[in-house]
């Protein structure tokens, strides 16, 4: 049975597209296919709810990502089987922030919110853990503490909270400040931060992963966060 996280918070903007596609490009680089056979298949699957495919920037790449990318956002049967893909041990789920859980498929809404709604319910059936993103901004804190609490904590899935977009070049305060309101509300916090490089935004403008970074000494940096990550949330740890 392979790993099926998702990525969520009802805040757009927070990087939910960006650590999804990212963790999936690390952890297809440490344990995609057999090494020296170009043959194999990745063990690692993306997936995207979003109703709007082209709505996420590395579905352009589609054939080229050395990770699956599945569309689902109309398959609540393949949904539900996530964590039994055939040769996929590793998926992660992108959810768009807007889907409102009140919704269901049945309310003939054309704007398919109810399909929307239909299918994360569909995905935090299965999911074994919950990634939440969120920035620094005091903006993020309410729709972040709405997430957990309204969708997250119900549901009794274990979950993880972790900072991202944080530039250090602005010092600490706003980063102690968001940490200070996690620890208040006691919520888990990852050690990791997802610092701000300015190669994020431009690489997701051109549909490249982390692991595509020229081998400069700024680009490493930016891509080391998310390998530590990945190792925080032991991604390929012994089970
Ligand atoms: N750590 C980061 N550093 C720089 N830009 C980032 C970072 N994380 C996200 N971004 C940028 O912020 C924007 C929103 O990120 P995105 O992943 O699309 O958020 P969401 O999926 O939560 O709406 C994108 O343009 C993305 O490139
Ligand atoms: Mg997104």
């Amino acid at each position: 049975m392979g790993r099926a996280f998702a990525v969520m918070n009802q805040k757009g903007g927070v990087g939910k597209s960006t650590i999804t596609v990212n963790l999936a490009a690390v952890t297809a680089d440490v344990l995609g296919g057999e090494s020296g056979d170009p043959e194999a298949t990745s063990p690692v699957a993306a997936v995207s709810i979003d109703p709007q495919g082209s709505a996420v920037w590395w579905a352009a790449r589609l054939n080229e990502l050395p990770f699956h990318i599945v569309q689902a956002h109309d398959d609540l049967d393949g949904l539900r089987k996530l964590p039994h893909l055939p040769g996929i041990d590793h998926v992660y789920v992108d959810t768009p922030g807007w889907i409102d859980l009140s919704e269901d498929g049945t309310s003939g809404d054309p704007l398919g919110r109810g399909e929307a709604a239909d299918a994360l319910r569909a995905v935090l059936d299965v999911v074994e853990f919950v990634l939440v993103p969120m920035t620094t901004e005091p903006l993020s804190f309410d729709p972040t503490a709405q997430t957990i609490r309204k969708v997250i904590e119900p549901r009794g899935i274990p979950y993880l909270v972790v900072i991202n977009n944080w530039d250090p070049r602005d010092g600490t305060a706003d980063l102690d400040q968001t940490k200070e309101f996690v620890r208040a509300n006691k919520w888990p916090l990852a050690k990791t931060v997802i610092r701000r490089y300015k190669i994020h935004a431009r690489a997701s403008a051109d549909g490249l992963t982390v692991t595509e970074y020229p081998a400069n000494r700024v680009a490493m940096q930016a891509r080391e966060d998310f390998y530590k990550l990945a190792l925080e949330l032991q991604v390929g740890g012994g089970r």
